[in-house]
């Protein structure tokens, strides 16, 4: 017999909301019921696009709607903590975009309410649904790669500070590292198999600022774009060491003088590695010869769409069979230790022991 529709609400109906709502509205299984943004026009346009039957510019007023099963919040980082802990005391699961918030306090307050009630709340590190991860990890359960001790991690923008909330520290929690390192930093350590960390060392440096003198050459800019305001930073770069001996090293930027701009994701074990930016990429040895594997698969780098309506489906699924997701709250508050601790040992120059 098949189980009544999942009914969804959006919270923050900016960029991203429109990659929750298409896979909301592509999965049988859930109907977009409620919108809620601060600007009542943006709401009301995806309501519109989407079918929903209600829109909020306050997101208690949906929190309090009983027609409401559970929530995708997209919202700036500075909210997430809040109205994830009023969706969950509202008895809604919960959809958080990362990263799950701004401090570990926060973090930890989520996590307290989450375990106090009986509601799914699973955080949107979205790289973790790509399909190349599924291989990957079917591949790692097989013992291709033995065991993973080294992880090296870069997004270099080097004219790619979006402005708006991005680059307003009090909205956002910080740059480049919070923004887009947490993808990656959760990627490896993910795929690394979630070892506990020891400690962090990182550098933080504002010495661009946001380029916006650059002419000639266009970037993304966020809706709210202002070039004279920009309080994070242009790079930020960290070495982390596990308890069981492996590390991960990473660097991100928004601002940099770097001849092209660089994304690269690799991992390496004693009996292989792999590149999962910018191309799936196995290196390993067979019978003392030196091979490179290219997997054949759809998209050999992150697919975006794919792993968006995956990550969808899964919170769905999740919901209906109470299942844990695969990226539950206590990861999230695993990503905000190490980020903070990146920032702290940036600010103090020491390293942060966890
Ligand atoms: N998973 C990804 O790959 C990915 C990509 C981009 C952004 N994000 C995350 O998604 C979130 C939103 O980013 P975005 O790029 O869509 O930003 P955005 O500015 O385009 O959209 C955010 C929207 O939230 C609304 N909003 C803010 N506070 C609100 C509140 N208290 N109540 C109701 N509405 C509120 C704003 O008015 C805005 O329309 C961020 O946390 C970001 O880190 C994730």
């Amino acid at each position: 017999m098949r189980m009544s529709k999942i009914r969804v609400g959006i919270i923050g109906a900016g960029s991203i909301s429109e990659s929750h709502m298409n896979s909301y509205h592509n999965n049988p299984d859930a109907e977009i019921v409620a919108i809620c943004d601060l600007k009542e026009d943006r709401a009301q346009a995806a309501a519109k696009k989407y079918g929903a039957q209600h829109t909020y510019t306050d997101y208690n007023e949906l929190l309090a709607n009983p027609e409401v099963d559970a929530v995708s919040i997209c919202t700036w980082n500075n909210s997430h903590a809040e109205i994830s802990i009023a969706a969950i005391k509202a008895g809604k699961h919960v959809l958080v975009e990362k990263p799950l918030c701004r401090t570990v306090e926060e973090a930890l307050d989520v996590q307290k309410t989450v375990r106090e009630n009986n509601k799914i709340l699973q955080v949107g590190f979205v790289r973790r649904y790509d399909p190349n991860i599924s291989l990957l990890q079917s591949f790692k359960e097989k013992d291709e790669f033995g065991e993973l001790y080294y992880a090296k991690a870069s997004i270099l923008r080097r004219l790619g500070n979006p402005g708006g909330w991005f680059a307003d520290k009090e909205r956002s929690g910080g740059g480049p590292l919070i923004d887009i390192g947490v993808h990656v930093i959760d990627l490896c350590w993910y795929m690394l198999g979630k070892p506990k960390v020891k400690s962090v060392t990182g550098n933080v440096y504002q010495k661009l600022g946001n380029r916006s003198n650059v002419k000639f050459l266009s970037f993304y800019k966020a809706a709210d774009y202002d070039a004279n305001k920009n309080t994070v930073e242009d790079l930020a770069n960290a070495l982390i060491r596990f308890e069981n001996g492996a590390s991960l090293m990473v660097d991100v930027s928004y601002s940099l003088h770097t001849q092209k701009e660089e994304t690269a994701l690799k991992i390496y074990g004693t009996k292989g590695g792999f590149e999962i930016d910018p191309g799936l990429v196995i290196a390993s040895e067979k019978h003392d010869v030196m091979v490179n594997i290219e997997p054949q698969v759809d998209n050999k780098g992150f697919n975006f769409v794919a792993a968006f309506q995956n990550e969808i489906d899964q919170f769905i699924l999740n919901i209906q069979n109470n299942r844990e997701p695969i990226s539950p709250v206590e990861d999230g508050v695993e990503l905000m230790k190490i980020l903070t601790a990146i920032y702290e040992s940036a600010e103090k120059g020491v390293e942060i022991q966890l």
